[in-house]
């Protein structure tokens, strides 16, 4: 008997063996840390520390553009290999990681934009792409401007603040209102309400923290046996959001209202079999999660920025008071009149490259056939991403002072360099499962940042605040407090 066993656990250890080398084996040509080819440990621990893209961004320096961060996952620094990874034809699946995405309410893992395989995806695009069109921006001003205004009323009666904070009260006003023509009121209340902000920023963590590990992700937190363990536990942002929703698709007479809610419901009511009520409602969810952190942090770098390089903010204060002084800029500044500022754009993009806000990675999984990037052969199955911070750094498309913050090289740039520029920049990711709110997005911020200069001087609390030691570990780049001094501009007009 105890032979028997014996041979069995030598059996399972030769397989296992086997199973390790033929992994390591697989990507052998391709450098990175020991422990990484071997274990997904290492990306897991290395995702949960502080200055995980920083040292992506070091290791790709010292390995060169492909590095085995995983027994089966490779990122890639070369900005040609953008095209390929994020090519329309064919599309490569997402990878593993996105599950860390999924949020589980009532037992239940909810339907998330960000995670869902292609099939679905393409479903909702036909259902409710619309939504997200362009041509659908001049719907969703006012509710910014809403927002806009009770943003200075609330805000210019303090004397300092983080004004990260503020940006991501300013935020979760505008996509609530975006999704359901309400909000609950952050900006009023100064603070979370009823635990929603606190959910969106827990999913960016449980993504970061578990991201690495989708299986133990299923074990432990998502699947029967953790909710049996833990209980069935409840999303605040599902919970409020259910019962608007459930609100609005049984109301006798539809509202004449434009928010994505109302957008989705018709979208839903021309292709009643691509998507269910409770598809919509996880969308809707989904949109607001990913639309709100990002935003804020990305418009808190920003500001950021402006601060620690004076030059720039006189540069861009100079664009947006010539618009005021000659009347083609208003306050709140509309869309028409700032989506063409230079200025504005070169410095919304100069951030977006330095600190892009999603520290996720972008991976995709090597279709059939495998493909060969940076003149490797990788084999199909392995889960590949492109290197953001690293890609927005190199120097042959974004020049040799690609560290520094320079709005300027967007717009010296002559046309070629600046299509090889937009090519590689994948602050909004690239190809189908480009950001689905970019251009709401953009919106927002080139409505904002003009907005804030109008009306405020910030002044940094400390001006040697370097913002790149205190970026929290999350699946986003997690700002950490900036404080402000703030000051009313006497000359700055009233907002309307
Ligand atoms: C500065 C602001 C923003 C940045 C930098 C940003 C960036 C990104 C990135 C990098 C992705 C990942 C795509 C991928 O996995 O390859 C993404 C996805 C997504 N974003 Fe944004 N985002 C921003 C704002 C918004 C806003 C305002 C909304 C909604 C109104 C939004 C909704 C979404 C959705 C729904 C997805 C999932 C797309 C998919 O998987 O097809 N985002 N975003």
């Amino acid at each position: 008997m105890q032979l028997v066993v014996l041979l069995v656990l030598a059996i399972g250890a030769a397989l296992g063996v086997t199973k390790l080398v033929r992994s390591y084996i697989r990507l052998a040509g391709i450098p990175g840390p020991w422990l990484a080819a071997h274990t997904d440990l290492w990306r897991f621990r290395a995702q949960n520390s502080q200055g995980y893209a920083g040292r992506l961004v070091l290791l790709h320096r010292q390995h060169g553009k492909l590095l085995r961060i995983g027994p089966n996952h490779v990122t890639v620094s070369d900005p040609n290999a953008v095209s390929i990874v994020y090519s329309m034809n064919p599309v490569w699946r997402k990878g593993p990681s996105y599950y860390g995405a999924t949020t589980v309410s009532q037992g239940r893992v909810l339907p998330s934009i960000i995670a869902m395989e292609e099939a679905q995806h393409t479903a909702v695009r036909r259902t409710v792409g619309r939504a997200f069109a362009t041509t659908s921006l001049l719907d969703y001003e006012s509710y910014i401007d809403h927002s806009a205004a009770e943003f200075v009323r609330v805000v210019g009666k303090l004397q300092s603040a983080d004004i990260g904070l503020w940006l991501q009260f300013f935020a979760m006003d505008v996509l609530m209102r975006i999704g359901f023509s309400e909000t609950p009121g952050f900006m009023q209340k100064g603070g979370d309400v009823d635990g929603i902000l606190g959910a969106v920023i827990d999913r960016f963590d449980h993504w970061g923290r578990w991201g690495a590990m989708p299986t133990m992700d299923y074990v432990l937190n998502k699947g029967p046996l953790a909710s049996m363990l833990k209980g069935k536990t409840d999303s605040p942002l599902a919970r409020v959001g259910a019962a608007k929703f459930h609100a609005r698709k049984t109301a006798l007479n539809p509202p004449d209202l434009a928010d994505l809610c109302q957008k989705f419901l018709e979208g839903r009511a021309k292709h009643p079999d691509a998507l269910n009520h409770d598809e919509i409602l996880g969308i809707i969810l989904s949109t607001i999660g990913a639309g709100a952190d990002t935003t804020a942090g990305t418009l808190t770098y920003t500001l950021f920025f402006l601060a620690k390089h004076p030059h720039c903010r006189e540069k861009l204060q100079a664009e947006i008071d010539a618009g005021l002084q000659d009347g083609t800029l208003s306050n709140p500044p509309k869309w028409g009149e700032v989506y063409k500022l230079p200025y504005l754009e070169a410095v919304l993009k100069e951030s977006m490259r330095i600190f892009p806000i999603a520290s996720w990675g972008l991976d995709r999984i090597v279709p059939e056939g495998g493909v060969t990037l940076a003149g490797t052969f990788i084999p199909p199955g392995t889960v590949v991403a492109c290197q953001i911070d690293a890609i927005h750094r190199d120097t042959e498309v974004y020049g040799l002072d690609s560290e520094d913050f320079r709005p300027e090289r967007w717009i010296e740039a002559d046309e070629e360099q600046k299509r090889r520029m937009d090519r590689a920049f994948l602050a909004f990711s690239s190809g189908k499962r480009v950001c689905t709110g970019v251009h709401i997005a953009w919106l927002e911020m080139k409505k904002t940042l003009p907005l804030i200069m109008m009306n405020f001087n910030l002044e940094l609390v400390d001006p040697k605040q370097d913002i790149s030691k205190g970026i929290r570990a999350s699946a986003v780049k997690y700002p950490p407090p900036v404080w402000v001094k703030i000051v009313k501009r006497q000359d700055g007009p009233v907002p309307s």
